[in-house]
């Protein structure tokens, strides 16, 4: 379905929202309100820069906000204004996500999720081996969803304090950046920033990491086709685009928000639309 490209807002629209600082540059209003769009809901999302998580979220009890996406730099310090935390957020150590359950603020995580949901359109985890590189709030996620996919998880990190800490807490391996060399693995998944425009020739890891047949995916998407999947898809991989991830957290925060299943599809094309990308 459809909605009227005249949608007029009444009093009934329900309001979703992201927060962050800065959000001037989100992609996340227009794919969640092409989804709105699509599945017909009286619903509209809008970006608001907050430099106060627990002032955002008396925010959203006062106004009755429904759904929140959280970003940097609240991740992590939105938790103790929730009323509630799932396990595997907590896990994670971070929640993306808030829903409004009759004035209850519960939070989640659907990064490592999204990540989880784009490789395995790819291939299955469960018993294969998946490096993520790096150690900050994206690879804690992936490192964990990984591992409770079934995957043998090595995390790969330039500062070993911070890799072995998020290895023995995920139950993963680790090893040093500085010997990836040594690395065998099934799937690779850069999740550090490195590659992120301006910075388009840089990569986290040396060209030589990637064999064939092996998956590999980065959370960047600006650029689309970052150094790191140039290099994996010249030596024969398989390779998962960033925006892919980004699409299936907020296709599993539509669908946790709304009970509908996510446009999934027009989320993404709406996306590579505003970021600029031909189809
Ligand atoms: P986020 O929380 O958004 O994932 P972050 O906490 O800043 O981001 O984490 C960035 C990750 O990228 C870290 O693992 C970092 O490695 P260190 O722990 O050694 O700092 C990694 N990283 C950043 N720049 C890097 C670079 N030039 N080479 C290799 N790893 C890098």
């Amino acid at each position: 379905m459809t909605r009227p490209a005249a949608f007029l807002p009444t009093a009934q629209t329900q309001l979703y929202c992201v927060i962050g600082n800065p959000v001037a540059h989100s992609k996340s209003p227009v794919m969640h309100n092409r989804a709105f769009a699509e599945t017909g809901l009286d619903a509209v999302y809008l970006a608001f820069e907050a430099g106060d998580a627990g002032a955002a979220m008396s925010a959203v009890r006062q106004l009755g906000i429904q759904g929140v996406s959280v970003t940097v730099p609240h991740k992590v310090t939105v938790m103790e204004y929730l009323d509630e935390v799932d396990d595997r957020a907590k896990d994670v150590g971070a929640v993306n996500t808030v829903k409004n359950v009759a004035g209850r603020l519960v939070g989640r995580n659907t990064d490592g999720f999204g990540a989880v949901r784009a490789l395995e359109d790819r291939t299955p985890l469960d018993s294969r081996r998946v490096a993520v590189v790096g150690a900050g709030g994206a690879a804690r996620a992936v490192a964990f969803v990984a591992g409770w996919r079934g995957a043998k998880v090595t995390v790969v990190n330039r500062s070993p304090d911070r890799g072995r800490s998020l290895a023995s807490e995920a139950g993963a391996a680790f090893l040093p950046l500085a010997e990836i060399q040594d690395l065998a693995c099934d799937v690779i998944v850069n999740c550090t920033s490195v590659g992120m425009s301006p910075h388009k020739e840089e990569s986290p890891v040396p060209a030589a990491v990637f064999k064939e047949g092996m998956v590999a995916m980065d959370i960047v998407y600006n650029p689309l086709r970052t150094r790191f999947l140039e290099d994996a898809a010249t030596a024969g991989c398989e390779v998962v685009d960033g925006l892919s991830m980004f699409v299936y957290q907020g296709a599993a925060q539509f669908e946790w928000w709304t009970g509908e299943l996510a446009p999934v599809e027009a989320m993404r094309q709406t996306v590579l639309d505003a970021l600029g990308y031909p189809g």
